[in-house]
């Protein structure tokens, strides 16, 4: 396949082409270093505080999509056809400000400032969403900016008065879509990318077909698709990821198909392109998908990724397992289609073999039943588990017919609790069932202690959560709420 080789993308109002990138290269040095666009921060490098968050625009079926990311683990390769919008472009060429940023001065917003064009970039991409928003609505917003000196409060109270300093429409980000969609349009012509600086290469594949091709070829390669994993493996680990082959622009991934049956998410569908269609199909999960990280890993990082770096605390696969969920890997034009569960040998072992690739996820649709998702962590906001639970229980005349309850952070691996599911089967749907089961749970798992939590807390409050789920389910107040 003819391929090309330089990457183009819109920064702010002016075109880039550029030949000499590296695999590893990630857009914030690239925005500080090369261009001096220092307004994008540097903070943590590791996609936790959001002071190098900056708005990436991109087609989508449905149109020019904008969203949130973090700069810092975004690697520059992957922004080939998307337009970069940083801090520098919000306000005019003249130097005014944005109303984001005028709100923000007046209400005493920032003190050392350092935090400030993330939280603006967020609250910006906020306000283009919802001119008016509630507190929630800020909150939400901002899960993935850290500001250590002003406080929240002045910051919220500005994000909730932006509109009296100007119109969202009137923004040029809105006035400028059609032509910005279109000079990303032209920048697409269905080929390949290849590029490389030194000896480090990255590859964006046409399509999926072409992915598998790239994999045949190169199955050393390391595959990267929101990067939100990748990212920390470069920034902090400092290892190479060469060859690196970009799955997150191929509109194939990211396909989401409901039929009666089942609901398919390609494997680079991130959490935010899941989230509408997992709020329709798996309700249980709404406040549970809103505790992964904060928007601008949620914008990025895939449901694919997540199962795919066979993380013991990945967030998707004990919730995905309960709901009985079963992957499909690709080699070449061979497909495989495995139980979710049976995908996770051992620690840091999946059932993966070189040069083959995650495609897509299937999640059987709910068909009655009791269902919940806990995840348990030190911190509501942008944390990673100690402990994630799925439960799906089928109930028939009162009495227990089928139980999947599978656990992240008690093993190795994400696990089903054979044991505590052997003893709900065939007993009354009741408390002293659930708590029955829960006893059985130290035959289920021996988990370890880590900085997260110790091994007895992480036994202690998996066993109290089969309560929870007893008092949710009957009825009982129990569900904590974001106020
Ligand atoms: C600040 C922060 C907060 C986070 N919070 C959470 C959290 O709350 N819960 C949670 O579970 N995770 C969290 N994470 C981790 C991360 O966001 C998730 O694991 C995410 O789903 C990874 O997806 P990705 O697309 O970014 O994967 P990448 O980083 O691109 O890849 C991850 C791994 O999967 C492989 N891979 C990716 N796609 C495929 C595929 N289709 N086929 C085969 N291999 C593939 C890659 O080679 C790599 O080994 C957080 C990360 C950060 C930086
Ligand atoms: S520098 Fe902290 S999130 Fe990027
Ligand atoms: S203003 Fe100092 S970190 Fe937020």
């Amino acid at each position: 396949m003819q391929h090309r080789s330089e990457i183009r993308f819109l920064l702010n109002g002016r075109d880039v082409a550029l030949s000499d990138v590296g695999a590893d290269d990630t857009l914030l040095d690239f925005l500080r270093l090369d261009q001096r666009l220092t307004g994008s921060k540097e903070g943590c490098a590791e996609g936790d505080c959001g002071a190098c968050t900056v708005m990436v625009g991109r087609l989508t079926p449905e149109g020019l999509r904008y969203e949130t990311v973090n700069a810092c683990i975004r690697f520059l390769a992957s922004l080939d056809g998307c337009h970069v919008v940083t801090i520098e472009y919000l306000g005019g060429p003249d130097g005014r400000l944005s109303p984001v940023q005028k709100a923000m001065v007046d209400h005493h917003g920032s003190q050392c400032g350092f935090c400030t064009p993330g939280i603006v970039m967020s609250l910006y991409a906020l306000w283009m969403a919802h001119e008016q928003p509630t507190v929630a609505q800020v909150e939400s917003a901002l899960q993935g900016n850290l500001c250590r000196c002003t406080g929240y409060a002045p910051i919220i109270r500005a994000a909730q008065v932006v509109t009296d300093y100007g119109t969202a429409s009137a923004e040029h980000l809105a006035t400028e879509r059609d032509s910005v969609t279109a000079r990303l349009t032209a920048m697409r012509d269905g080929r390949r990318v290849d590029v490389s600086k030194g000896d480090s290469r990255a590859i964006l594949p046409a399509d999926v077909d072409d992915l598998a091709a790239v994999l045949k070829a190169v199955p050393e390669a390391t595959i990267v698709a929101g990067s939100t994993d990748v990212g920390l493996w470069v920034t902090k680990f400092l290892k190479r990821i060469s060859p690196a082959v970009f799955i997150g622009q191929l509109d194939g991934l990211k396909e989401i198909t409901v039929t009666e049956e089942a609901v398919t998410f390609g494997a680079g569908v991130t959490y935010s392109e899941a989230q509408d269609v997992i709020a329709q199909h798996y309700p249980h999960l709404v406040d549970y998908w809103d505790r992964i990280a904060g928007w601008q890993v949620r914008n990025m990082g895939t449901i694919g990724g997540n199962i795919a770096n066979g993380s013991p605390i990945g967030d998707t696969p004990p919730v995905l397992i309960a709901l009985g969920a079963s992957i499909t890997l690709r080699k070449g034009d061979a497909r495989r289609q495995l139980p979710l569960e049976a995908f996770f040998l051992d620690y840091g072992k999946q059932d993966r073999v070189e040069g083959e690739f995650v495609e897509s996820i299937s999640i059987p649709r709910l068909a009655g039943g009791y269902h919940a998702a806990y995840k348990i962590s030190k911190r509501r906001e942008e944390d990673i588990s100690s402990v994630a639970v799925g439960m799906q229980v089928t109930v028939e005349a009162g009495m227990i017919t089928a139980a999947r309850l599978a656990f992240g952070g008690m093993a190795g691996v994400p696990a089903r609790a054979a044991a505590a599911e052997a003893a709900l089967l065939g007993q009354p749907w009741s408390e002293a069932s659930l708590l029955a089961a829960a006893e059985k749970l130290p035959e289920d798992f021996q988990p370890l202690s880590d900085m997260r939590a110790t091994a007895d807390y992480r036994m202690k409050v998996a066993q109290n959560l089969f309560r929870r789920f007893w008092l949710e389910q009957s009825g009982a107040d129990a569900r904590l709420e974001r106020a």
